[in-house]
């Protein structure tokens, strides 16, 4: 028999997440079967309910979600207690449900599979919605020199900023010296918008990493190689490893190996 699983989010027809959740079955040899879950707006707790009464093992919860994820479950899970947001939901052995969220985790593997170290760098994170909350506590407990977050709502970043020690709000670009490393969190790029990038911070060594991913270039790669920026990736491989320690947690198994099933999906966009 097939575990239950599946993925929560508006819109949701183009989620990766089933086929790489098939292939990290494929690879334990576990059955899974993993539904795409489309939600409307204000329906996401009685469909969460409605799903795991009908023997749902464990689900993700993407866009627009992840905060009403976190309000919605029993018990916090490592990191996602400090982050406002969760993208894995667990079934709790004596009901009620799990919340983790595996973002932060997913993205520094992604940048350390590229060679990109974090401690004792200085990141920018650009956003301060639910995907920069999702990854702060991950970032932070790398020891980087300093995480300056910028938003479009300043107000917002302050917010984020004070809950973290390496944290800090930066409201004009003029206060910034060079980053290492910027990190894309905002929606823009989804939508195909750019942002406000500060092109003279930006230099052939500085390295840019879009949380969104694409067959093609994103808005975010495209504007930051024009900007002066070095080389630039997109948020597949953080896609991956996020679901690989979401698999890890549903089965308590180790995390499945992630390299070749990246590449695999990479030749399928
Ligand atoms: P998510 O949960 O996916 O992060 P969100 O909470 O709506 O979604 O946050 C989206 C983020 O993208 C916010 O930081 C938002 O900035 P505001 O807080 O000012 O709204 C940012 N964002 C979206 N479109 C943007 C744009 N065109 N330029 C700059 N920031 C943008």
């Amino acid at each position: 028999m097939s575990d239950k699983l599946g993925v929560f989010g508006n819109p949701i027809k183009h989620s990766l997440s089933p086929r790489i959740h098939s292939l990290f079955a494929e690879q334990t040899g576990r059955h899974v079967d993993y539904q795409r879950l489309l939600v409307s707006p204000y329906g996401f707790s009685s469909a969460v309910a409605g799903q795991f009464s009908q023997g749902l093992v464990g689900a993700n919860v993407t866009v627009p979600f992840k905060q009403a994820a976190y309000r919605i479950v029993t018990q916090h899970l490592g990191s996602a207690a400090h982050s406002g947001a969760v993208n894995t939901l667990i079934s709790a052995p004596h009901g009620g449900l799990i919340g983790a969220n595996t973002d932060g985790d997913g993205l520094v593997a992604a940048l350390k599979s590229k060679g990109v170290s974090l401690a004792g760098r200085r990141i920018l994170l650009l956003g301060a919605g639910g995907a920069s909350r999702g990854v702060m506590p991950a970032l932070n407990a790398e020891k980087p020199d300093v995480i300056w977050v910028w938003n479009r709502t300043p107000s917002r970043a302050e917010q984020l900023a004070s809950l973290f020690d390496s944290a800090q709000v930066l409201r004009h670009w003029s206060s910034a010296r060079k980053p290492d490393l910027i990190i894309n969190a905002t929606s823009a790029s989804l939508f195909g918008e750019s942002l406000a990038l500060p092109e003279h911070l930006l230099d052939a060594d500085t390295v840019g990493y879009d949380m969104v991913y694409s067959r093609d270039a994103t808005a975010f790669q495209s504007q930051f190689k024009a900007s002066g920026g070095g080389v630039c990736f997109d948020g597949l491989r953080m896609l991956v490893e996020q679901a690989a320690v979401s698999f890890s947690l549903w089965f308590s198994c180790d995390k499945p190996e992630t390299e070749a099933i990246y590449h695999q999906l990479r030749n399928e966009l």
